[in-house]
């Protein structure tokens, strides 16, 4: 058997948490053969509810899951650790934008960058997923001055998978057989899902839709995924939302498949024109552990527009946490 490698989840008792830890401890994201060690974060008047969490993980009797840690401080929560999930934080309730939550939620990812530059082991890598994520991610990655940049990215895997799921539904084609696809920018309404470059089972996506459905009724729904999300369940989407922090972190680690490529926030060193050093959303490569931005893409008037847009909307949340980088 392999060592054990360790995982820090925050907000492990919460719904996104509750979701990923068990799938994550039945191998789900590491494999079947990667012995884990999961450390769970939480606030103080949530380790009750935690013990709860870990007393579940532990009646599981995963075959994978070597110990687990619960606590509420973060440098124990991120000592030593591998991976880190950063999702403690609180979610939008209906009529609110992601954005809404930049002040609550920001002061808690300069923090948790100092203690993952501090404490995490020298190659961590670190998905935030507490929204809004984008920019969250660009406060922990700059409260970590020891390690790369490259360490730190936010999850735009869900709406990669929404936008996949739309046009799946649309075409009656396999999720398997769609490829190429990108959802540019911020987690939020101006991201631009783009199928400019998608393939169908090796056809063109745009030469099978019709175009006004891809612009009036395409991105649209799937910028608006979340709230319609929180309109159905009244909270917001976790299964989905952990799902997706497994498929970030998998291909990550083990690479994106041949022939096509997925959508991480990153941060920009300028690739397509967008300002450097903000955590947008690029399509990328994965092998080896590493990431690589797709270069070379056709960016037409509209595409061009529409990543100039979300990068407006994350100039602005930057400004706006200035005091936080
Ligand atoms: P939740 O309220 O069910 O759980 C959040 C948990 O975080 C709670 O248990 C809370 O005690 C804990 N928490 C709060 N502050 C913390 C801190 N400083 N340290 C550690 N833990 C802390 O919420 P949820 O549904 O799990 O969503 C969590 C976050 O993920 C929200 O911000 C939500 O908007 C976001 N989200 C992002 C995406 C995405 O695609 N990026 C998708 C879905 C949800
Ligand atoms: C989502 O996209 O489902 C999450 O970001 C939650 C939300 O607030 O929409």
């Amino acid at each position: 058997m392999k060592p054990a490698v360790r995982i820090a989840i925050t907000g492990a008792a919460g719904n996104i948490g509750y979701a990923a830890a068990f799938r994550i401890s039945a191998g789900g994201m590491l494999g079947t053969d990667q012995p884990i060690i999961l450390q769970l974060v939480e606030i103080e008047p949530a380790l009750q509810a935690l013990k709860g969490v870990e007393m579940e993980l532990l009646d599981c009797a995963f075959p994978l899951l070597e110990n687990v840690i619960t606590t509420s401080d973060i440098e124990t929560g991120f000592k030593d650790t591998d991976y880190a999930l950063l999702v403690g934080s609180k979610p939008r309730t209906k009529g609110m934008e992601r954005s809404d939550l930049l002040g609550d939620n920001g002061k808690i990812f300069g923090p948790q960058g100092r203690a993952i530059n501090n404490h995490a082991s020298r190659n961590v890598k670190v998905l935030v997923i507490g929204n809004p994520a984008n920019t969250n991610a660009l406060i922990a990655m700059n409260n970590a001055p020891d390690l790369s940049p490259s360490q730190f990215s936010s999850m735009m895997r869900l709406d990669h998978n929404r936008a996949l799921n739309q046009l799946s539904l649309k075409t009656g084609s396999k999720i398997a057989d769609i490829t190429r696809l990108t959802v540019w920018g911020n987690h939020s309404l101006t991201q631009y899902p783009d199928i400019s470059h998608c393939r169908i089972d090796g056809q063109d996506a745009t030469s099978v839709v019709d175009i006004s459905w891809y612009k009036e009724t395409f991105i649209p729904n799937v910028q608006n995924r979340g709230a319609e999300i929180i309109s159905a369940r009244g909270a917001s989407s976790a299964a989905s939302a952990a799902s997706a922090a497994i498929d970030h972190m998998r291909n990550w680690i083990f690479g994106t498949p041949e022939d096509d490529w997925t959508s991480m926030g990153i941060p920009s060193a300028g690739d397509y024109g967008i300002t450097e050093g903000l955590m947008y959303s690029f399509p990328v490569r994965c092998k080896n552990g590493s990431y690589e931005v797709v270069h070379d893409l056709h960016m037409d008037d509209f595409s061009t527009e529409k990543t100039k847009i979300t990068e407006k909307e994350l100039l602005e949340e930057r400004d706006a946490v200035k005091a936080l980088l």
